[in-house]
């Protein structure tokens, strides 16, 4: 159990945390999710749902808003593409990985762990 303050619990960055409903996922769309003062990514691609930060590496793009190549979500500002399943980007002109983050179905209801 973590501490109570104020009434207040105070969530470990690294709990799961609700994200959304299943339901509000269209596969094979991504959707952007504020969670924890974070915006997340979550696209539901060949019966699993993935989730990455909604960041580009390259120039602080938003991927929310791209198109899906594959397993691959590509930047609209100018084209990098990174991986749903893992974070890891495959073009250029970003270098480095977005972080992905851990989901669990719990019932209908979306739960990410956020990683840094
Ligand atoms: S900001 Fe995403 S490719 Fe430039």
């Amino acid at each position: 159990m973590w501490p109570v303050s104020n009434k207040e619990v105070i969530i470990n960055p690294r709990d799961f945390q609700y994200a959304c409903e299943l339901g509000e996922l269209t596969p094979g769309k991504p959707s952007t999710f504020e969670v924890d003062d974070r915006f997340v990514v979550l696209v539901q691609l060949d019966g699993q749902v993935y989730c990455i930060e909604d960041l580009c590496t390259h120039d602080g793009g938003t991927l929310g808003d791209g198109e899906l190549e594959g397993h691959c979500l590509v930047c609209p500002r100018h084209g990098a593409k990174f991986d749903v399943r893992n974070g890891h980007v495959t073009c250029m002109p970003a270098t480095e990985n977005t972080p992905s983050h851990e989901v669990k179905l719990d019932g209908s209801r979306i739960m990410i762990r956020l990683n840094d």
